[in-house]
């Protein structure tokens, strides 16, 4: 495979081609035949009866896309930079637990296709491969390690160090899991790690706990739901790697993350997989952005399917989107070149997107172009 960044990487320039059909409903249909419904359980699941699963998709659904006409859009780029890093689109691999659910290669294909498509493959600390094999099949493309500051100090700091030295670009830390979500999904569905599976990158008694008790288990038991501003502090100091914390709905949380030494923010709720009655991300963005108020890049995940929602964000004001559930529909029905065919998909409509908005480049896009579909009084 072609070293980072690949060839693949002109993709994120050029004319407006054939569109490209994607049906990411069907696409999770076949995912779950494939998963089985253990699996599915657990990667489909939102909190509770999933309002907010439901809510983060719909959310984006609530700005239309105002367009510019008679702009030359005969060539258009969707590459940026995130965390001074180039990438070919904005949309980055959010980080996922335990994908060798999905795909016999896990996390090694995810890595390769983020590589493949250019752009941030983002690794779970609940990955399903050491965190070292996954650097080395990314081949020099930007990755990042989400990490959750665990009870157990020493272990974390280990970690961290591991990561430095894979060569990792950035630490993402996880703070909307200080306790787990009420995952009725995963109860009813007896959702546990198999057997056959390991935690590679934390304790050996968490992939046992979790084998034989389920993730929430490992969440109540190994993470540190004490935790701080003051620990933002702490993991920061502990490496060069700049951290994002990942789970704000606040600005002042968000003002306050960047004043205990973050470099940036992930506007997020889990996937509607935590609190169940926070708002939707794509309603509580703008004002983060605001709070944040250029200081620092700004991300968001959350229910983003379509490339208008990609488009959205970034004119709400995020540097780029995450993705969640649709890479893990994409691994599981077709493995490394489902995903990669997955954020083609995204890159090839983005450009449609944004050339029916009158945008060339990403630096383009600014807030003049959503407004919030008018409520009926
Ligand atoms: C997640 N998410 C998550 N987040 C995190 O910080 N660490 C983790 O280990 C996991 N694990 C995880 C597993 C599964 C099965 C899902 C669905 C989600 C949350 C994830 O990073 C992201 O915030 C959401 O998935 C984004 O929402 P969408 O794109 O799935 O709607
Ligand atoms: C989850 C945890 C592992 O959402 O973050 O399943």
């Amino acid at each position: 495979m072609a070293p980072y960044p690949p060839s693949a990487y002109t993709l994120g320039a050029g004319p407006v081609l054939a569109p490209k059909d994607m049906d990411l409903v069907a696409l999770e249909a076949s995912a779950r035949g494939a998963l089985g419904e253990m699996a599915y359980a657990y990667y489909s699941g939102g909190a509770e009866e999933g309002r907010l699963l439901t809510e983060n998709t719909s959310a984006w659904q609530r700005y239309h896309l105002v367009p510019k006409v008679l702009v030359d859009v005969s060539e258009i780029s969707t590459t940026t930079t995130v965390l001074g890093e180039e990438v070919m689109v904005p949309v980055i691999i959010a980080p996922t637990a335990v994908q060798r659910l999905a795909s016999l290669e896990g996390e090694l294909a995810t890595a390769r296709a983020a590589a493949l498509s250019g752009t941030v493959m983002t690794l779970s600390s609940l990955s399903s491969t050491p965190l070292q094999d996954v650097a080395s099949a990314g081949q020099g493309a930007p990755q990042w390690m989400q990490i959750y500051i665990l009870k157990d100090r020493a272990r974390t700091k280990a970690m961290v160090e591991q990561v430095a030295e894979s060569g990792y670009k950035a630490l993402v830390l996880t703070v909307d899991a200080p306790v787990s979500g009420l995952r009725s999904h995963e109860i009813r569905g007896g959702v546990h790690l198999p057997d056959d599976l390991e935690l590679p990158n934390l304790a050996n008694a968490s992939a046992a706990r979790a084998q034989r008790d389920g993730f929430m288990a490992v969440v109540s038991q190994e993470f540190d739901p004490s935790i701080t501003f003051d620990d933002v502090s702490w993991l920061a100091g502990l490496t060069d790697l700049p951290v994002l914390v990942k789970g704000v709905a606040r600005g002042s949380d968000a003002v306050s993350s960047l004043s205990a030494g973050a470099s940036g923010i992930v506007v997020s709720n889990h996937g509607g997989r935590q609190l169940d009655d926070a708002p939707a991300t794509a309603t509580v963005l703008p004002s983060v952005v605001e709070a944040v108020a250029g200081r620092a890049e700004v991300f968001v995940d959350g229910g983003v399917r379509r490339p208008s929602d990609v488009m959205k964000a970034l004119s709400l004001g995020a540097n780029a989107v995450l993705i969640g559930r649709p890479v893990l529909w994409a691994l599981a029905a077709g493995g490394q070149d489902g995903v990669t065919g997955l954020l083609e998909w995204f890159t090839h409509e983005l450009r449609r997107t944004m050339a029916l908005c009158g945008v060339r480049s990403i630096d383009e896009i600014d807030a003049s172009f959503t407004q919030r579909v008018p409520t009926s009084t």
